[in-house]
């Protein structure tokens, strides 16, 4: 879906609609995640750094890595970090704040590398826009060495059912309302809140992790499981 002002992709995740939705939201992008969080957009990627369990030298690839923010941090390991992304407007925006951060474009659905080029790959809050996240875990196996591992950041579905209520209620009344006065394309957060009422809670997607042939499949839960951290191996 367009709108002369402002772009919001559909549930249906078209890649050029998805593209053009964080093409608008670029300008503002980490801005608007650390006010939206409350500023646990930090913690949640410390800790899917470590997740990954990173050692100095080793490669890593960030997919959707959009402004390079998950990329910048994974770094700090001491590891490779390069991230790909489908929107040249959040890459752009991402090479002028991060001009250090290796990013490159790529879609999730056919990663521009040879098979097993990475020690771990990781998806943070990107997995949920892909068209078919079945076959993006499946290109990450395919782009992972044997024995190298996976982290998926994404959101989630909160394990208090009284917590749970109050967070939706925040997501689809209060978020597209604060993101009016800080993103520079609020529809694009009717979206996010759509997207993540939509997504698969933590054993579904535990599950389509394991399909996609990745192994010892595990999640810990961050902030009460409003986001999960999943991680496998490739066997
Ligand atoms: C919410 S942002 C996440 C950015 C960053 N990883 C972070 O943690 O803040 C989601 C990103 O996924 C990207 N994306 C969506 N579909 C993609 C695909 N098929 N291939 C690569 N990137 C994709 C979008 O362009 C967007 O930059």
């Amino acid at each position: 879906m367009s709108t002369p002002h402002g772009r919001r992709a559909s549930l249906d995740k078209q890649p050029h609609e998805v593209a053009a939705m964080f093409d608008g939201v670029a300008a503002r992008y980490d801005l608007t995640n650390t006010v939206l969080s409350f500023g646990q957009d930090r913690p949640w990627r410390r800790a899917t750094r470590a997740a990954l369990g990173l050692r100095p030298g080793e490669r890593v690839l960030d997919v959707g890595a959009g402004t390079g923010v998950s990329t910048e941090e994974l770094a700090q390991s001491g590891a490779y970090a390069v991230g790909a992304d489908l929107s040249l407007g959040m890459l752009y925006a991402g090479k002028r704040s991060r001009p250090s951060v290796p990013l490159l474009a790529g879609d999730a659905l056919r990663l521009p590398f040879a098979d097993g080029s990475f020690d771990a790959v990781t998806i943070s809050f990107a997995l949920r826009n892909v068209t078919d996240p079945d076959a993006a875990l499946r290109e990450l196996a395919r782009v992972t060495r044997p024995g190298g591992r996976l982290v998926v950041c994404e959101f989630s579905t909160p394990v208090n059912p009284a917590f749970r209520t109050v967070y939706l209620s925040y997501l689809m009344r209060s978020l597209p309302a604060v993101a009016r006065t800080v993103s520079s394309n609020p529809d694009a957060y009717v979206y996010l809140a759509e997207s993540i009422r939509a997504w698969p809670d933590q054993a579904a997607l535990a599950a389509k992790v394991g399909a996609a042939g990745w192994q010892k499949v595990a999640w810990r839960n961050l902030t009460g499981g409003i986001v999960a951290l999943h991680r496998a191996v490739r066997e």
